[in-house]
């Protein structure tokens, strides 16, 4: 009995154990793969720095965090070839003052989560076939043109 608990605890600990070195990186950092999931072409200078094994996102392009805290503060993905649309998860990103996503193929429409990204001070998003309404919280902001 004592011999196949054991079996049992060291099967658990195959799977558990090996989740929780996945989920090492930090919160913003699985956010940010998660939004990644819901693209359809993620160019490779992407691809190749935005690596799960690391421990916080800081050190990924596009990215900026606060020294001290590693939240992140600003996504700048201007540019990058971009397809596809932008997840709820964004919401997640709870300090996040900056936004740049302008220049991309970014297509759906802009998820209403983003009112959760309190703290965002400039949300660039033109040159993008987005749709749908701004958040009404974030209204004021003039320097998007949804499509
Ligand atoms: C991700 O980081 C790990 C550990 O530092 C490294 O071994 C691996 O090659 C990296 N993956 C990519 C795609 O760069
Ligand atoms: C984002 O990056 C591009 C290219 O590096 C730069 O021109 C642009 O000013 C940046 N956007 C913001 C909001 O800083
Ligand atoms: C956004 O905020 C609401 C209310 O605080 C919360 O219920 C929801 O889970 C948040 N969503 C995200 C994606 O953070």
């Amino acid at each position: 009995m004592k011999f196949y608990s054991f079996i049992f605890l060291r099967f658990l600990c195959s799977v558990v154990c090996t989740h929780t070195e996945v989920y090492s990186l930090s919160f913003d950092g699985v956010t940010l793969l998660s939004l990644q999931e819901h693209w359809d072409s993620v160019p490779p200078s992407i691809s190749t720095s935005w690596n799960h094994s690391d421990s916080t996102p800081c050190s990924w392009v596009g990215i900026g965090c606060d020294k001290n805290s590693h939240n992140v503060l600003s996504l700048n993905l201007s540019g990058y070839g971009i397809s596809g649309q932008i997840g709820p998860e964004i919401g997640h990103l709870k300090r996040l003052q900056t936004l740049d996503l302008s220049s991309n193929s970014f297509f759906g429409s802009l998820p209403q989560e983003l009112s959760n990204c309190s703290l965002l001070e400039s949300l660039t998003l033109d040159y993008n076939t987005l749709s749908g309404e701004i958040p009404r919280n974030l209204a004021e902001f003039k320097d998007f043109k949804l499509v």
